[in-house]
C-alpha cells in the first residue's frame, strides 16, 4: 500500500489595516480590505501576524501625520520575521508626501494616495514583482467596485457623494490631499444605497468634505434633490450625511430634513470659530450670525435636531476677545457634541501668514476652557432627555457585562442592560433614557 501524500496546508496571508482621520478614510479602508479579501488575503487584529499592513493616514493636523511616521517606524521591525510582509502607506499623508515616504521610510513598499484607492489590489501584485509603486494625484478615470468593500459596521453603510474639496479654507490641507471637488452621478449613489439595502444596512451614511455641495455631474439637482431620492427610497430607517458646510445650506434642504422623518435629527455642522474677524481670516464665506440663524432654521423644522460642530482655537492672530466670541457661540448655540481642535500649521496654507502664531500655552489653556463649558452644557443637554424613550440601533456590548450599546437616531450613545435576551447587532431596539453621562446616556429597555 502506497502511503498518501503529505499536504501541507499553507497558511492564508493575512492583512492588518490601521485607520485615521474621517469617515471617508474608514470607507477606503473597507475598500481596501474588500480588494484583499477578494485576493484570498483575511483580516487580522494582529499587526505583527500580518503579510500586509496598511496605514489609512490623516494630515489634517501635524500630530495625525507624525503618528503614521512614528507606527511606519514600529511596523518595519516586523520585516526581520516576515521577509515576505508588504508595508503601504495610504490616505492623505500618502498623497502629500509620494516619493518622499519612500525615501524616508526605506521599508516602505508602496503609496497610495485617497483617489487611487481603487487600485490597491493591483499595485500589491506590482510590488510583488519588484516594483516600489507611488500612485498618488487624482486621475480622471477611478476603480470603484460597490463589490469589493469589506463593509464592516454591522448596521452603517457607507456611501461617497463627493470627493475632494474646492473651498479654500486657509488652514485646511484637504483640497491638496483629496483634490478637486467631484460629485458622483445620482444613478451610482442610489445603485449603491439599493445595494445596501439588500444586505441589510439600517443606515445609510452619505460622505463627502462638503456632502452638502453635491450637484448632479453636468445637470441642475442639488443636494435637496438627492436627500429627497434617498429617503424614499423602500427601505432607508436612517439617512445621515457627513460634513455639511454652512454656506452650502440652502432653505430647501433645511426643509428636506425637516419633512423626512428617516433623516435622523442630527447634523455635524463646523463653524470653526465664532468671531467675524477669524472667520473672515479663514476664509469659511459666512458670518456668526448668518450660521446662528441656520442653526435657528435648522431647529425650528427639526426641534429635536442634535448639532455638533467642529472648532478651531488658537488660529493665527487669534485675540482673547475673539476666542471669547467663540466661548460666546457655544454658550448660545448649545451643541450636543463639539470637536475642538489646537491650530496646526499645514504646509502649503495660507494661514500662517494671515495673523501672528497664537502662544501654545495660550492655544491649550483655551482648548481646556472651551472643553470645560461644552462639558457643563451637554451634561445639562443630556439631562434633559432623562425618561424619554428612543429606538436606539444595537451597535455592540458594553465593557461591564450584561450591558450592550447603542446609538439614538440624534447619534447619542446609550448603554442598557440586555436583560434577559441580549438585542441582536445592527437591530433596533426600544429604550427609556433612566441617566445622563456627559458623552453618553444610560437607558433600560422598554
Ligand atoms: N489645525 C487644526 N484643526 C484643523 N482642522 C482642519 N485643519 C486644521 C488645522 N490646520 C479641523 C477643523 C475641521 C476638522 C476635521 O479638523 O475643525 O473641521
Amino acid at each position: 500500500m502506497t502511503a498518501l501524500p503529505t499536504i501541507v496546508a499553507k497558511a492564508p496571508r493575512r492583512f492588518y489595516i490601521e485607520t485615521w482621520g474621517c469617515q471617508m478614510n474608514e470607507l477606503d479602508s473597507q475598500r481596501m480590505a474588500g480588494q484583499l479579501m477578494q485576493q484570498g488575503i483575511l483580516p487580522t487584529r494582529a499587526p505583527e501576524e500580518a503579510d500586509v499592513i496598511l496605514l489609512n493616514s490623516c494630515s489634517v493636523r501635524d500630530k495625525a501625520e507624525q503618528k503614521v511616521y512614528s507606527r511606519l517606524g514600529e511596523y518595519r521591525l516586523f520585516k526581520r520575521q516576515n521577509a515576505d510582509l508588504l508595508i503601504g502607506l495610504c490616505g492623505c499623508v500618502a498623497q502629500q508626501e509620494g516619493e518622499r515616504a519612500l525615501d524616508r521610510v526605506p521599508d516602505l513598499d508602496f503609496v497610495v494616495g485617497p483617489a487611487r484607492v481603487g487600485e490597491l489590489a493591483q499595485i500589491v501584485s506590482r510590488r510583488r514583482q519588484g516594483e516600489r509603486v507611488v500612485a498618488t494625484g487624482f486621475p480622471e478615470e477611478r476603480t470603484y467596485d460597490i463589490d469589493a468593500v469589506a463593509r464592516s459596521g454591522e448596521y452603517k453603510g457607507m456611501v461617497t457623494l463627493i470627493e475632494g474639496c474646492d473651498k479654500n479654507c486657509t488652514f485646511c490641507i484637504v483640497p491638496t490631499t483629496r483634490g478637486p471637488e467631484r460629485s458622483r452621478p445620482l444613478a451610482n449613489v442610489l445603485a449603491e444605497v439599493r445595494h445596501l439595502l439588500d444586505y441589510g444596512f439600517q443606515e445609510i451614511e452619505l460622505l463627502g468634505q462638503t456632502v452638502n455641495h453635491w450637484r448632479e455631474p453636468g445637470g441642475d439637482l442639488d443636494f435637496a434633490d438627492l436627500l429627497e431620492a434617498v429617503a424614499t427610497l423602500p427601505g432607508v430607517c436612517r439617512l445621515r450625511f457627513i460634513t455639511s458646510y454652512p454656506r452650502d445650506f440652502t432653505p430647501r434642504m433645511v426643509e428636506k430634513v425637516g419633512t423626512h422623518a428617516n433623516i435622523c435629527p442630527y447634523l455635524h455642522l463646523p463653524v470653526q470659530s465664532g468671531a467675524d474677524n477669524v472667520l473672515r481670516r479663514m476664509g469659511r464665506g459666512y458670518t456668526r450670525e448668518q450660521y446662528v440663524d441656520l442653526a435657528r432654521q435648522l431647529r425650528a423644522a427639526r426641534p429635536d435636531l442634535a448639532l455638533s460642530t467642529d472648532i478651531i482655537v488658537g488660529f493665527p492672530g487669534e485675540s482673547d476677545d475673539e476666542f471669547e466670541q467663540t466661548l460666546g457661540l457655544v454658550e448660545e448655540t448649545r451643541f450636543a457634541s463639539l470637536y475642538a481642535f489646537k491650530y496646526s500649521p499645514r504646509p502649503g496654507t495660507a494661514a500662517p501668514r494671515l495673523g501672528a502664531p497664537v502662544d501654545p500655552d495660550v492655544a491649550s489653556e483655551r482648548l481646556q476652557r472651551l472643553f470645560a463649558r461644552q462639558e457643563t452644557i451637554q451634561k445639562e443637554i443630556n439631562l434633559s432627555l432623562v425618561g424619554k424613550e428612543y429606538d436606539v440601533v444595537v451597535t455592540g456590548w458594553g465593557r461591564e457585562p450584561g450591558m450592550q450599546m447603542g446609538r439614538t437616531p440624534c447619534h447619542r450613545i446609550v448603554h442598557f442592560a440586555t436583560g434577559a435576551e441580549p438585542a441582536d447587532l445592527g437591530s433596533v431596539t426600544r429604550v427609556r433614557v433612566a441617566g445622563a453621562l456627559t458623552h453618553s446616556l444610560k437607558a433600560e429597555r422598554v
